[in-house]
């Protein structure tokens, strides 16, 4: 109990929605390292106008500068993370959500961002509003100390992301009127109308949407100590337990707020931290608590393990079959493969919704076919 009321007054006190415009909400002065990012605003070409198309709801709630409260029911709600290590990833993908939107004004987005970033929320927030002027958007600041005590110090050591945990707490971020939400990696690109992928049906109590596997072997995804705990291991006793990818999920925060599925998953943090079951991080948890429970949607709306091996080099190419969503998990990035010019065939799929401006002397290069050296990418390393 007093474990819970304390991540509940955490989560309260830090999840303070910071709107724009206006940026108002004063909690801490702008840092100068983002002053530093400030001339970085042109780095990223504005994206086109995407326009609604004939037929689309109609909106009941315009606000002043056009923009929509997350409470409007006509809009499909989106969630993913703002960071300036992915910044360029979650760019395009917001790109590409709007360019196959039939509904494009009618997409919000909500981005967790952490308090700590280098290049501060403020500041990312600047640069998604100048490069989508007419988005609908919301950033909120996750506090890492939500979950640092949660992650085992095992991956800690390995410097996980505390923001890779942030989809377990948008029941608590988001708007409590926001009642269903995609959650979207940003290491993805969607080539296809997002609208298709809200409208699916969650069926029975399911509470989360995603394509599952169910010819992945399931027993490597957690250790020998799990599988030889009796009481740990009868958590799959009644339930057929399928891989699905937490990259891509659509996810009823209805039902996810009243089951109280955020301290579901922190439990099993808890026991992981004091017994090592599973090796990976922000995964597993999700694994332990829905597997068997998803909602099986066709798979593409997930191609994910694009990124292949980037330590190998190992390229993968798309599984046959219609694809909706390209998603780069794995080592590999697209934008890294690119401008290091030893790209995959798939990385060229990405290519297109990418916003990143290349200096023009690196377009020389590009158009010389040269080889260039990371030292002539200016500026490159503030956002990678
Ligand atoms: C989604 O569902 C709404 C409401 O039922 C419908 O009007 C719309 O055409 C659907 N959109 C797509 C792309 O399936
Ligand atoms: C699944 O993996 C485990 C351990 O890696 C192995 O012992 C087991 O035989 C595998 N099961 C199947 C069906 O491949």
């Amino acid at each position: 109990m007093s474990v819970g009321f304390r991540l509940n007054a955490a989560v309260l006190l830090v999840l303070v929605s910071l709107v724009f415009p206006p940026f108002c909400v004063g909690i801490r002065s702008i840092p100068t390292i983002g002053d530093g990012l400030g001339s970085g605003f042109d780095r990223f070409s504005e994206a086109p106008d995407y326009r609604n198309g004939r037929g689309c709801p109609v909106s009941a709630d315009k606000r002043v500068l056009g923009l929509k409260s997350s409470c409007d029911p006509s809009l499909v709600h989106v969630a993913m993370t703002l960071d300036s290590e992915y910044l360029r990833g979650s760019i395009a993908a917001v790109h590409s959500v709007l360019k196959h939107a039939s509904c494009p004004e009618n997409v919000f987005f909500h981005f967790i961002s952490a308090e700590f970033d280098p290049a501060s929320p403020r500041v990312l927030t600047q640069l998604v509003r100048s490069t989508f002027p007419s988005l609908n958007f919301k950033v909120y600041i996750f506090r890492e100390d939500t979950v640092i005590n949660l992650i085992s110090s095992s991956i800690r050591e390995a410097l996980e992301n505390p923001l890779n945990y942030a989809r377990n707490y948008l029941g608590d971020i988001l708007d409590i009127c926001v009642d269903r939400v995609i959650y979207l990696d940003s290491d993805l690109v969607l080539a296809d109308d997002i609208h298709k992928l809200w409208n699916i049906t969650l069926t029975g109590s399911k509470i989360i949407g995603a394509p599952e596997y169910c010819h992945a072997n399931f027993t490597t995804y957690f250790t020998d100590t799990f599988w030889s705990d009796p009481v740990l291991s009868r958590v799959f006793g009644s339930r057929k337990p399928c891989y699905f990818n937490t990259g891509v999920m659509v996810m009823d925060l209805l039902k996810w707020r009243e089951g109280n599925y955020r301290k579901r998953i922190e439990n099993w943090m808890e026991i992981q931290r004091r017994k090592r079951i599973y090796d990976l991080g922000s995964l597993p948890p999700f694994l332990l608590v829905f597997g068997g429970n998803v909602e099986s949607i066709d798979h593409r709306w997930n191609q994910h393990g694009l990124g292949g091996d980037n330590v190998k080099g190992s390229c993968r190419s798309l599984h046959p079959g219609p694809v909706s969503l390209l998603h780069w998990s794995g080592k590999g990035k697209p934008w890294v493969r690119l401008d290091a010019r030893k790209p995959c065939q798939v990385d060229y799929l990405w290519e297109p919704y990418d916003l990143y401006k290349h200096s023009n002397r690196v377009k020389t290069q590009h158009q010389s076919s040269m080889a260039y050296s990371p030292s002539t990418l200016v500026g490159y390393s503030t956002y990678l």
